[in-house]
């Protein structure tokens, strides 16, 4: 062929966390620990079928009668579920579009688009730092991008009044992308002040809220972690919400979520919910069902659905005595409180604090993988190897700048 067809493409931009992945297969060292991905992982390093996600697909295998379509906005009934799940009473049900997505990811650029279909080109405000698929995915979708202040490396904590003082700035109509709870890839995340005070200004400014929610239950409990996101629904005329069920479910590879739109009116959620509709038919045409199944089994049976519940909240605590250990380590080893923030994050993630070169030192001298800006899977951390990783971390400050 004299001009083929793929010659001129470029090559692709790489993606720091599935970089990271691949870097970690790839090493021999028996010692090796991964804290790049963000994958649960109890004790013994795996990230096992949850008992509740099992007896409900054992149940669905048995029983399941057919494999037919479910259509390009999926099974209803698994749409209000995970809406009631995000958004429990605090909007009015009729201003409430729901549709089942491929994962949490599906559900972004879904409602990215639709965004740049009723506006489009319209600019998106991202918390700095944020995800590292939030920019790429919007931009994809016709989408620009800017970023508000968010995190202050120094103390681990939220630049608050910064990211306030930049909300108030920004031009009526924009989008701001907020992370609803356990932020990544800081940990660090809002009170429920703050919330309404964001909700304030977002409402002052005629801002859309735009929430990305894929860690419910990994953060303060399941109800704690939606109160701010809920909060702000029951204050703003409208709001759209992208879904995950792959960490508090563990399905991450049945790609399980749903994209949410809460509508000025139940007009508007019929519009957005026909656009979502059409957004999945010309994309995917339909979502897969497997695992949309699996969840809609737990959460529409009562005992699995408690199950399910306990199961998170520990889950939930051993990620927390996991964040408490490291601190604790990390305090002895230093001897001083610079760590101390990792104990007062939530979720699956903190930044550590380190440069490149340090992050670099780690995992060549030491074999633990951290993404480059110093982000760790607290869950990734096995329990009898804190005291090596919390050494790593201090022996890279010594040893590399
Ligand atoms: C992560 O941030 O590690 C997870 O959300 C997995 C991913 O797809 O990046």
């Amino acid at each position: 062929m004299s001009n083929p067809v793929f010659s001129n493409l470029p090559a692709p931009k790489p993606d720091a966390i599935l970089a990271l992945m691949g870097k970690f297969r790839a090493d021999e060292r028996s010692e090796k620990i991964d804290l790049g991905v963000g994958v649960y992982r109890d004790a013994e390093g795996a990230t096992p079928v949850m008992r509740s996600v099992k007896a409900a697909q054992e149940k669905l295998v048995s029983q399941e009668a057919s494999k037919t379509y479910v259509g390009p906005t999926g099974d209803q009934e698994f749409n209000a579920l995970l809406a009631d799940l995000a958004l429990g009473n605090s909007v009015a049900k009729e201003r409430v579009a729901s549709m089942q997505t491929p994962g949490g990811s599906g559900a972004l650029r879904v409602l990215f688009e639709l965004v740049n279909e009723a506006k489009p080109g319209a600019t998106v405000w991202v918390s700095d730092p944020t995800w590292a698929n939030h920019i790429p995915m919007l931009n994809a979708a016709g989408l620009t991008s800017k970023t508000y202040p968010y995190f202050d490396a120094a103390s681990g904590t939220v630049k608050f009044d910064e990211m306030l003082a930049a909300l108030k700035a920004c031009p009526a109509g924009d989008v701001v992308l907020l992370h609803a709870c356990c932020h990544n890839p800081t940990g660090a995340n809002l009170t429920l002040d703050q919330w309404k005070q964001v909700a304030d200004v977002l409402i002052e400014g005629d801002l859309l809220p735009f929430f990305d929610m894929a860690y419910q239950g990994f953060g303060d409990g399941f109800e704690e972690d939606a109160a701010g996101m809920q909060l702000v629904a029951s204050m703003v005329p409208e709001c759209v919400i992208a879904l995950s069920c792959s960490k508090n479910f563990a399905v991450y590879r049945d790609r399980v979520g749903a994209a949410v739109v809460v509508g000025a009116s139940e007009e508007d959620a019929k519009l957005a919910m026909g656009q979502m509709g059409s957004i999945a038919r010309r994309s995917y045409s339909m979502p897969p069902n497997h695992g949309a199944a699996v969840v809609k089994g737990v959460l529409r049976d009562a005992a699995l659905k408690a199950d399910w519940i306990e199961e998170l909240e520990s889950m939930r605590l051993n990620m927390l005595n996991l964040r408490t250990a490291l601190a604790n380590e990390l305090r002895r080893l230093s001897n001083s409180d610079r760590f101390d923030f990792l104990a007062k994050h939530r979720g699956m993630f903190s930044r550590v604090g380190l440069t490149s070169a340090q992050v670099d030192w780690i995992r060549e001298e030491r074999a633990i993988y951290m993404v480059g800006d110093s982000r760790i899977n607290i869950a990734g951390l096995p329990a009898d190897r804190i005291e090596y990783v919390a050494s790593a971390i201090i022996d890279s400050l010594a040893n590399a700048d």
